[in-house]
């Protein structure tokens, strides 16, 4: 994390977040995931961890970045994170990802994987800063534009 890391708050997310952090979504992404994916996080009680960090620079506390992950059979799935553009390279990620890997660790998880766009360079560096490495790719995973995924993993967490 650099060192000019914004102090940020983390909470599990609330429905009530949800016009915040669709927000961010809309502005990280080509396909955002809609309302709907995020309700169906809120569902999934016990498997889902959403973690949203809150920063306040003086005009109240606000949103700043997010982290969707599942728990399940001791591994930890990372399916989403983002960061608004406004507050990045600011270590609001890596200190999501240090929180979520640290809460699964307590809930036992031994691995974590996660997909990541081959030309995201930023999540790429980032994912490799907090040892996940390359252990697979499936090819024209995703859409808009189509790109493979490339495969991360962290064994052990
Ligand atoms: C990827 C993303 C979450 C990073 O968030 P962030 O808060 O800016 O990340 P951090 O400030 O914690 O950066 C940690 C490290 O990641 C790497 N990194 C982050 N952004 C980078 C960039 N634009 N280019 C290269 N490396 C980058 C650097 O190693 C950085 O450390 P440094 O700032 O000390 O050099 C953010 O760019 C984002 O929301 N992107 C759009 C959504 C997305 O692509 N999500 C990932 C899907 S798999």
């Amino acid at each position: 994390m650099s060192e000019a890391a914004l102090p940020v708050a983390f909470d599990s997310m609330r429905r009530e977040d949800l016009p915040e952090v669709l927000a961010i979504e809309s502005l990280s992404f080509t396909e955002p995931w809609t309302e709907e994916m995020f309700l169906y996080e809120l569902s999934a009680e016990g498997v889902a961890h959403v973690l949203v960090a809150r920063a306040d620079e003086g005009s109240g506390p606000r949103i700043v970045g997010f982290l969707c992950a599942w728990i399940v059979a001791g591994e930890l799935h990372i399916n989403n994170i983002a960061v608004h553009p406004g507050y990045r390279r600011r270590g609001v990620a890596s200190q999501l990802l240090e929180e979520m890997l640290r809460r699964a660790k307590v809930m036992g998880a031994k691995a974590g994987y996660l997909e990541v766009r081959a030309s995201n360079e930023a999540a790429n560096a980032l994912y490799q800063r907090y040892g996940f490495r390359q252990i697979g790719r499936r090819r024209n995973y995703y859409e808009r534009p189509r790109e493979d995924a490339i495969l991360m993993g962290k064994e052990p967490l």
